[in-house]
């Protein structure tokens, strides 16, 4: 049977407009936190409330796929309600992140999402404008925002991290965001996804023998600032790949070397500037690894999952309270933005 359809408004959640209008003026950036299970989602709600920070619930094609469309929405109705029991104001939007269709990103604005992302990347930047302007068509009408991507973001497979040809040109983003009219675009500034977002020999060592990655090409972002002044930008692969997650996932047994991400001060940078939307998924993953890790090796006969996944809720909450409060400058503008 199909999803019946729904308005992200019947919901009771926002788009992203007003938060990225206050995000730019105010110099911060509203985080975008991937969620698959309900651990996650309790986390990211619960530590957004208690920081106060206006926040971005974003679902994959994949996690749709892991935890079923359905469900996923109605856990995010869910948060809502959980929010107002609060007392809070405080709002969210549902993204979809990564929409690679018209399709997918049509069915996310049927079923209740407010954002969605139209990846299209990978396309010549002429099929790009052409499916990403189908998919504002689409979702303007039902006043969801829309997320485009110029640029092609490296993976450390790709070998290309440092190739120019991988960034955003700058000459190109006046044309994109005019021709496509989307609210906000993701660019390529030297991020990546995952844990491993550098290759060790493109880092240099510091004094105490940790991996310091290549700098973000903020200079690209300056120009990308200059051409479309005012317009939201989005850094996607933000995660900061979190030493002490990694340490702690070596020492309970796991293997991630040489596992290096964006340093913090990069991020909280970018933040000030026209960045307005961080997309975290893999520290969040870290966090909840670390944990699980540590417990099944300190406690070997635990077999309750709701004591290695409530130490896991618990670090990953606590995570999120320190990135709002640190990184993305979001904590405590929930209230100036939802009252
Ligand atoms: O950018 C991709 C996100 O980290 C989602 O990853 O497709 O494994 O859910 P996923
Ligand atoms: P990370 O892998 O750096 O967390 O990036 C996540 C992301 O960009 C989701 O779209
Ligand atoms: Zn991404």
């Amino acid at each position: 049977m199909a999803d019946k359809m729904v308005s992200y408004k019947e919901i009771g959640i926002v788009n992203t407009r007003e938060m990225f209008k206050k995000a730019i003026s105010g110099k911060f950036a509203v985080p975008a936190y991937n969620f698959n299970n309900m651990e996650q989602l309790q986390a990211i709600v619960n530590g957004c409330v208690e920081s106060d920070s206006p926040f971005i619930l974003q679902v994959s094609a994949g996690a749709r796929k892991y935890a079923n469309q359905v469900l996923l929405r109605y856990m995010a109705q869910g948060a809502v309600e959980m929010i107002r029991a609060t007392g809070s104001k405080l709002n969210f939007a549902l993204h979809l992140d990564h929409g690679d269709t018209f399709e997918l990103c049509k069915s996310c604005i049927d079923s209740g999402f407010s954002s969605v992302m139209i990846d299209g990347s990978h396309h010549s930047f002429d099929k790009n404008i052409e499916l990403t302007k189908q998919v504002v068509e689409y979702a303007h009408k039902h006043d969801v925002t829309v997320e485009g991507e110029l640029g092609v973001l490296a993976g450390i497979e790709d070998d290309v991290v440092a190739a120019k040809s991988v960034y955003t040109q700058p000459e190109d983003v006046e044309k994109f965001v005019k021709a496509t009219g989307v609210d906000s675009l993701a660019i390529s500034i030297g991020t990546s996804h995952g844990a491993y977002k550098f290759k060790a020999a493109q880092c240099t060592k510091n004094a105490e023998g940790v991996l310091v990655p290549p700098p973000l090409r903020f200079d690209i972002l300056e120009e990308i600032e200059k051409r479309i002044p005012g317009f939201p930008i989005v850094l996607h692969g933000a995660s900061s790949v979190v030493p002490k997650y990694v340490d702690m996932i070596n020492k309970y047994g796991g293997k991630m070397d040489d596992a290096v991400g964006i340093p913090a001060s990069e991020l909280r940078k970018a933040a000030a500037s026209a960045v307005c939307k961080i997309n975290i998924d893999s520290d969040g993953r870290l966090a909840m690894t670390a944990m699980i890790r540590k417990v099944f090796a300190e406690s070997p006969n635990e077999f309750d999952p709701r004591k290695y996944i409530g130490p896991a809720r618990d670090e990953l909450k606590a995570m999120i309270i320190d990135k709002n409060k640190t990184v993305l400058g979001s904590a405590g503008k929930g209230k100036e933005i939802f009252g």
